[in-house]
């Protein structure tokens, strides 16, 4: 069974904070989503299981522990889940990464998929996928249902700010799956923006627009 995981450490929270202000540019707020990426991916590793592994230490040999079982993956949903992965590939370089790419049909306004690269054993890994912002979770939750498509059965979803009404889709349609959030925010407005927010994540971290 998933969970709500909304971290609550000062240092996220305080990096969080920080780039939400406009007139922070593209190279800082990259850099920080980076580093905020990494911190989220601390928390989101802490169930990780670990077996015994003897080693050998200069000084004796001793009984140590080592990462265990499945090995991971990361999918970035595009374009603004890019920013994550550099930070979450610090801290688990080993990672294969898969790309899931969706627009929205201006029509039916459903999340249709136009690119999905995923590596061939995915069905076997843990897979984190990343979006920094979890808004009206309309891509999210079609990403993992693609995904589960595709026999993934372990996936956790991380976001660096997330909409209540994004958390309720998700729960609704994915509820095992854990979901890690940096900060909760209040609500979305008649645009589909998170409010506060940090305005639109994507070009952001690109510095389009
Ligand atoms: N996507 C963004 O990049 N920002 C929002 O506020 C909502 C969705």
């Amino acid at each position: 069974m998933g969970g709500i995981h909304v971290m609550d450490h000062p240092l996220l929270r305080h990096k969080i904070d920080y780039i939400r202000r406009k007139e922070v540019g593209t190279k800082e707020f990259r850099e920080i989503i980076e580093e905020i990426s990494m911190l989220m991916c601390y928390e989101a590793t802490r169930e990780l299981k670990l077996e015994d592994v003897e080693i050998e230490t200069p000084i004796c040999t001793m009984q140590g522990k080592e990462l265990a079982g499945r090995k991971l993956a990361v999918v970035p949903i595009l374009r603004a889940g890019l920013g994550m992965v550099e930070g979450i590939l610090h801290m688990i370089p080993a990672a294969k990464i898969g790309h899931i790419g969706l627009y929205r049909d201006p029509e039916t306004l459903e999340p249709v998929e136009y690119y999905c690269k995923l590596p061939a054993d995915c069905d076997k890994r843990e897979v984190f996928v990343v979006d920094p912002m979890l808004a009206t979770g309309g891509s999210s939750a079609a990403a993992i249902t693609m995904l589960k498509e595709k026999g993934v059965k372990n996936i956790r979803f991380l976001c660096v700010i997330a909409a209540p009404e994004g958390v309720e889709k998700m729960k609704k349609e994915h509820p095992d799956v854990d979901i890690y959030i940096g900060v909760l925010d209040e609500k979305l407005n008649e645009h589909g923006y998170i409010v506060p927010g940090l305005g639109d994540a994507g070009d952001r971290i690109f510095g389009t627009k």
